[in-house]
């Protein structure tokens, strides 16, 4: 049988890139509907560069550091992106603040991921915030991006239980393996064509979202959420 066309995605990272990692793991099964079609860091060290490769994917590096204006950088960004026929892009530990105008020529085709349950704890240091305010439950986010901070229609979040005597690394640990969980679930849905914004809101399926998923009911077996 005729393989379906794959979504192509393009991942964008400066670091270690657990996330990726997840990602590459969901696309290697011949069913994923999207696959990697480049990855690309402002960090020449980014681990992510590795797992990239390591899995066969093509990766660039384009330092922001020449670059005197924020948007000759994302221009030439850009330009990478679509040499590579990229159709959706997906945040993945990307340090880099992307103006409106990149923002908006991606609409609704960037997604990113966020280490709270927005719309709470937007920006840095979240899980040492929600650990000051003693919150039981805290989580993880996928969302379309906008020009605001952290900003866009939720697509899945998944919960996570602050338990008696976390610290920053246990709880970030705990949340991170929901996010490797989440990402593909999301990329899944958006790739499967089950995705649509509607007033700024996203409706899967055509019934509003996001999806939530409690503690217990992200299956640990099937992290990617295939079997749907
Ligand atoms: C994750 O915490 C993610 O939520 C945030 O950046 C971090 C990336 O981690 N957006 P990794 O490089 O994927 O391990």
């Amino acid at each position: 049988m005729a393989q379906a066309r794959k979504l192509r995605v393009g991942v964008l990272l400066s670091g270690g890139g657990t996330n990726l990692q997840a990602l590459l793991d969901a696309c290697a099964d011949a069913s994923f509907p999207a696959e990697i079609a480049l990855v690309v860091s402002n960090n020449e060290d980014a681990f992510g560069l590795t797992r990239a490769r390591r899995a066969g994917v093509e990766t660039a590096v384009l330092d922001h550091r020449p670059y005197a204006k924020r948007e000759e950088f994302e221009a030439d960004l850009d330009r990478l992106l679509r040499g590579h026929d990229v159709e959706v892009i997906c945040l993945a530990g990307f340090l880099r603040v992307l103006t409106e105008g990149f923002v908006e020529a991606w609409r609704d085709r960037m997604l990113n991921i966020h280490p709270s349950l927005l719309p709470a704890y937007k920006g840095l240091h979240t899980h040492a915030r929600a650990l000051a305010d003693g919150v039981a439950t805290h989580g993880c986010t996928v969302h379309f991006v906008r020009p605001a901070l952290d900003d866009g229609p939720l697509v899945v979040q998944a919960e996570v239980p602050v338990e008696p005597g976390d610290d920053v690394d246990s709880l970030a640990a705990r949340v991170l393996t929901r996010e490797h969980a989440i990402y593909p679930l999301a990329l899944k849905l958006l790739g499967d064509g089950r995705l649509k914004v509607v007033d700024d809101h996203v409706r899967i399926d055509g019934a509003p979202g996001p999806l939530r998923l409690g503690w217990e009911s992200v299956d640990a077996a099937d992290p990617h959420g295939r079997a749907s």
